[in-house]
């Protein structure tokens, strides 16, 4: 199967380091489509330039998030939501592109620009059959979150410390979806509105399937293929106001 790479973007010093990190790791895995969403106006020369010259297989969309949802200054509002509109986008565009009946087979990822990714990661996915799981590094304040599997391979709850109760207590890194779910389940989209922090990938999970649907990958979710990290945002203050590089130079 083919598997499509989701991944929102947004314009800011470091977007391009992280693009050029996930692209090299995505040159590395057989039969990928990334499938990039900016949130912005309009598709920008920056990441157009960029997705071309990796020569990876890709499609290239935009759709900028409302300013009334969008973030204010520095501060990091858990209720709102960071590449939701995007995420939709793209599941909309696979279902205007694929046919449920006849589609070549396909497994579909979420893959936010600054998490960090092991190869081991895509083959493990490259199976799933309706939606798979797996243990997530540096999420809700622990070492890792991870579904329980019982003896029998079942996934049966979720070890995490905050709300373990959430219908689908998993990180966006933590699971892939069979396309054909997706195809089928046409009305299955990321809830923007009135979505509890934390909730928002049970907010389409649980539209697709139940807990007892779920394949545990990674040695029954016992190992570690991606990691949540963070990019520090970078120190530019000796830019002052009217800057002092080159504007002209990309960074
Ligand atoms: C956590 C989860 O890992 C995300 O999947 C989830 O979207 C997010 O919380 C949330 O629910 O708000 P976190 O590291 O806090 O992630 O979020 P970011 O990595 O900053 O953003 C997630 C993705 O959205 C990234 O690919 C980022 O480039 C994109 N994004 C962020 C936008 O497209 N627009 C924005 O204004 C902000
Ligand atoms: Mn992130």
């Amino acid at each position: 199967p083919t598997i499509h790479i989701i991944t929102p973007t947004y314009s800011r010093p470091v977007q391009k380091a992280e693009l050029t990190r996930l692209a090299n790791t995505f040159l590395h895995v057989p039969n990928l489509h990334w499938i990039l969403v900016e949130d912005s106006q309009r598709r920008t020369p920056l990441v157009t330039r960029l997705l071309r010259d990796t020569g990876l297989n890709y499609t290239h969309l935009n759709v900028e998030t409302p300013r009334n949802y969008k973030l204010r200054g520095d501060t990091r509002d858990p209720r709102i939501p960071r590449g939701t509109m995007q995420r939709n986008l793209a599941l909309r565009w696979l279902r205007e592109t694929f046919n449920a009946n006849n589609s070549q087979p396909g497994i579909v990822y979420f893959a936010d620009d600054d998490n960090t990714y092991s190869l081991e990661l895509f083959e493990e996915m490259r199976s799933t059959r309706k939606v798979s799981v797996w243990p997530v590094a540096f999420v809700g304040g622990l070492r890792y979150e991870s579904p329980k599997v019982n003896a029998a391979g079942k996934v049966y709850g979720w070890k995490t410390v905050f709300d373990p109760h959430r219908p689908f207590a998993i990180d966006m890194a933590g699971f892939a979806i069979n396309l054909r779910l997706i195809l089928f389940k046409p009305q299955a989209y990321f809830k923007l509105r009135g979505v509890k922090g934390g909730y928002q990938e049970s907010s389409l999970l649980r539209e697709l399937v139940t807990l007892n649907d779920l394949e545990p990958k990674a040695a029954n979710c016992t190992k570690i293929l991606v990691w949540h990290t963070r990019t520090e945002k970078p120190v530019l203050v000796n830019e002052g106001k009217k800057g002092f590089t080159d504007p002209n130079v990309e960074i």
